[in-house]
């Protein structure tokens, strides 16, 4: 069955939407089938493109986020998704509050899935240039873990 993830972080302008942009260009190149969307748990961009630092760092390693658009977290995510991916700690934190008690959704951090010692993106948010490269050097690492997980847990 094809599995649905869902990235979260707090605006959904920088960190998760980018990972819905590189995970969802990595699962095509393996070939794998995946219903892939983004949120924020907090809702001041709702409507918005991703921010354009973020757009522009994307696009230079090839992946085109600029047609997302944020959204907030919603009841219904609990259990829509297979998958709840959380950015940072915060977010996870974010995430095992609002839920629902019973909820279908395994809430995980990330970078768990990657390899390496970082286990949060950090928000590039209020840095420099340098810090949105960065975070996209992890974010293709947690790609490519989770990916790995899927195919492992599929076998
Ligand atoms: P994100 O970064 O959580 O990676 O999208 C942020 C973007 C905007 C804000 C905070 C974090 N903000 O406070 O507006």
């Amino acid at each position: 069955m094809t599995k649905s993830i869902l990235f979260v972080c707090l605006g959904n302008i920088c960190r998760s939407p980018a990972a819905e942009g590189v995970l969802r260009a990595k699962s095509r190149e393996r070939d794998m089938k995946l219903f892939i969307e983004s949120a924020g748990t907090g809702a001041w961009h709702v409507g918005d493109p991703p921010d354009a630092r973020m757009i522009k760092a994307a696009a230079q390693r090839g992946y085109d986020i600029s047609h997302q658009r944020a959204r907030k977290v919603e009841l219904s995510d609990f259990h829509t998704f297979d998958y709840l991916l959380a950015m940072d700690l915060a977010n996870q934190t974010d995430l095992l509050s609002i839920g629902p008690p019973k909820r279908t959704c395994d809430i995980r951090l990330f970078l768990d899935f990657a390899e390496g010692e970082e286990r949060e993106t950090p928000d590039p948010y209020y840095g420099g240039v340098d810090g949105f490269a960065q975070v996209l050097d992890l974010i293709e690492k947690g790609a490519e873990g989770f990916l790995d997980h899927l195919e492992d847990e599929s076998e």
